[in-house]
């Protein structure tokens, strides 16, 4: 089946954040959402199938995850990620935020320090500093071949109070897909030093073609033992409004601890639909997904293309996963807020402004491609005309 991602539903007065709130988010109704990590492709109708069918039992009640769904899950971690998951090491999550924030209260104490890799996915930031944790910063390094990873400075930031780093593996905001090399080293020192790699992978199913996503934990036994994975379908199959995610975890002191802490919110449970929506995605969502990132791959192009040409104040980092690309504006000579006011006011597009990922992001904005490219194309040519008339 080819299934079209030119056209997609108007999302308009369906409560939906990413179109309703413009209003609030950006002081105007009209702009063209760029934004937050949402797709405005429907999500894919083997799901829609499922959950319809799901509501022909007309009872609700409390729910549990069923060993199909254990089983699609191992299948598509494997398949997908070459990495071979146990069952015991899955558990639950109402999503990957409630989880980071979740394990800051299972690893770690009041004080304890926790690292993250800034310019870096907001909510890392809350899930520390929310807890009374001590948040520390081991920047990512700009170089010519792209974002990266800096060991040496992770070894300068830890100290004997470091208890956990949290990773985005792949990297949101930049699109980095880690190397199996560059995680190796990460996970070396933090076996080293005694510490806990959170990696967040929820965008790890999101490869442009060629790139291949490697786990963290499937580095290395040692690795996997220190390390705890985020992983759910809300990202890849649009299904976010369902809170529903996976954890890995394999060594079991940590996950006796993750599940104290989930056991002890009450909020092991989960819920009807993200169950059934999750497995039908891990089921049948192979070939849409194959689809759907070659026409994100076509909406980066065009991104790149385009900035090329006629925004040469522009210049877009090539995503390798995810279907954000993060817009390195530093030459049009503004600062963050003053390039933010810039697109939503002259140009009418609503986008991440990159301060707000933190040390490292000023001067760039997050824009968000997963919309038809017809969307793609009269954003930029707002964008060209607000930079003519700016003069
Ligand atoms: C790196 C990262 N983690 C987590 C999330 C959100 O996770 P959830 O909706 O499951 O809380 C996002 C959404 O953009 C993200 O980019």
């Amino acid at each position: 089946m080819i299934y079209n991602f030119d056209e997609a539903p108007d999302r308009q007065n369906t409560d939906c954040l990413k179109w309703d709130k413009r209003d609030e988010v950006f002081g105007r109704a009209d702009v063209i959402p760029m934004w937050i990590a949402d797709m405005d492709f429907p999500t894919p109708p083997f799901i829609i199938e499922a959950l319809r069918e799901r509501l022909d039992h007309e009872i609700l009640g409390y729910s549990y995850r069923p060993d199909s769904y254990f089983d699609s899950f191992i299948k598509w971690v494997s398949s997908l990620h070459g990495w071979d998951i146990r069952r015991e090491w899955i558990e639950f999550s109402p999503g990957v935020v409630p989880a980071l924030n979740m394990c800051t209260l299972a690893f770690t104490s009041p004080g304890d320090e926790i690292i993250i890799q800034p310019p870096v996915y907001p909510p890392f930031f809350g899930a520390v500093n929310d807890h009374g944790r001590k948040l520390v910063f081991n920047p990512l390094v700009e170089t010519e071949a792209g974002w990266m990873m800096d060991p040496d400075g992770l070894r300068r930031a830890i100290t004997p109070r470091s208890r956990m780093l949290i990773l985005s593996n792949p990297h949101n905001p930049v699109g980095r897909v880690w190397t199996r090399d560059e995680l190796a080293g990460l996970a070396e020192i933090c076996i080293e030093k005694g510490i806990v790699i959170l990696s967040d992978e929820i965008h790890s199913d999101l490869l442009l073609p060629g790139m291949k996503h490697v786990p963290l934990a499937s580095v290395s036994e040692n690795a996997s033992a220190v390390t705890v994975t985020c992983m759910a379908p809300s990202k890849t199959f649009n299904l976010a409004g369902l809170s529903t995610s996976s954890m890995v975890i394999s060594d079991p002191g940590l996950m006796a601890k993750y599940r104290k802490t989930l056991i002890g919110l009450h909020m092991h449970l989960g819920n009807i639909f993200g169950n059934i929506a999750s497995e039908a995605a891990y089921t049948h969502g192979r070939e849409w997904l194959s689809q759907l990132m070659r026409y994100v791959e076509g909406n980066v192009n065009l991104v790149m293309d385009f900035c090329h040409e006629r925004l040469p104040q522009i210049r877009p980092v090539r995503p390798e996963a995810t279907y954000m690309i993060w817009l390195d504006c530093r030459a049009m000579g503004m600062s963050g807020t003053e390039l933010n006011q810039f697109f939503v006011e002259r140009a009418g597009v609503g986008m991440n402004e990159g301060s707000r990922f933190g040390p490292g992001g000023e001067g760039f904005m997050r824009m968000n491609l997963a919309c038809p490219r017809a969307t793609v194309v009269s954003a930029l040519e707002q964008i060209e005309n607000a930079i003519k008339n700016k003069g």
